[in-house]
């Protein structure tokens, strides 16, 4: 299988400045995340399902009262979908690029640190280029960690990635290029941290359904089986998510 949807996947729509609006019964909310799980596990790509979904809501009850969000795209679903995967697969280095303000960074950390936390990561970064942002979303990030052991970096993913020197267990892709190359970024990112990207790594790629025709040549290379194990685009709603293991 190389796609899951939801049935209602055009119909449950957010309204970006409203990241804590629910949208639905929560009981829908897990249902339709357990299928997506179910179908990255069918697929190869998760080795569970299990997640602690008492500790999902303390950290989302976190991210509520710590985080200034201005606006999201990442919907309650993503966002519980996103925390689980990293929970289920336990990475113990993170990488995630284009963080924004934080809020997507700390839906794949908050599996180790927060609240939610329920193992222990050595490295969990978010990398922003912008650094207004980058300051903003370490304030997020350290209000919910005091820990300090996940943290946001002012800097290009690309170079970022290139310069990484560990294996990375997950990579989260979500940089946009302001320009013409928008989230033709991705494949660019990729192609860097490729090197330390080690069988059985994940990676997580937002807006696999609504890119504009600029991941074409991302989800080509994704779905490729000389590079990736498995791939499946997870479509709970209309941004979309691929998720792809090596
Ligand atoms: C559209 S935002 C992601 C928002 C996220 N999907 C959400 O809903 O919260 C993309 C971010 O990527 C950042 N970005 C663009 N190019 C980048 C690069 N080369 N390295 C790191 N971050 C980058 C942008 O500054 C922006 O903050």
């Amino acid at each position: 299988m190389t796609e899951f949807h939801s049935p209602d996947w055009q119909t449950y729509q957010m309204r970006y400045g409203e990241p804590h609006r629910e949208l639905e019964p929560i009981e829908r909310e897990i249902e339709v995340v357990d299928h997506a799980l179910a179908a990255l596990h069918a697929a190869g790509i998760l080795d569970g399902t299990a997640y602690d979904g008492k500790r999902f809501l303390a950290h989302r009850a976190a991210v509520r009262e710590h985080f200034e969000i201005p606006w999201t795209a990442i919907s309650p679903r993503l966002h519980r979908l996103i925390y689980a995967i990293n929970a289920i697969a336990q990475p113990r280095v993170m990488l995630a690029a284009g963080v924004f303000c934080g809020n997507t960074f700390i839906a794949n950390a908050g599996a180790a640190v927060g609240p939610g936390a329920c193992y222990e990561a050595d490295e969990l970064v978010g990398i922003e280029i912008v650094p207004a942002e980058a300051e903003r979303a370490e304030r997020n990030v350290r209000r919910l960690d005091p820990s300090r052991r996940a943290r946001i970096v002012a800097a290009d993913a690309r170079a970022f990635a290139a310069a990484v020197q560990r294996p990375i267990n997950l990579l989260y892709l979500d940089a946009t290029d302001s320009g013409e190359r928008g989230k033709g970024l991705y494949l660019e990112i990729l192609e860097q941290a490729w090197k330390n990207l080690p069988p059985g790594a994940l990676v997580l790629a937002h807006n696999s359904v609504n890119h504009g025709g600029k991941l074409d040549a991302y989800l080509a290379c994704v779905r490729d089986p000389a590079r990736f194990r498995a791939s499946v685009n997870v479509v709970i709603d209309p941004e979309g998510l691929e998720v792809s293991r090596r």
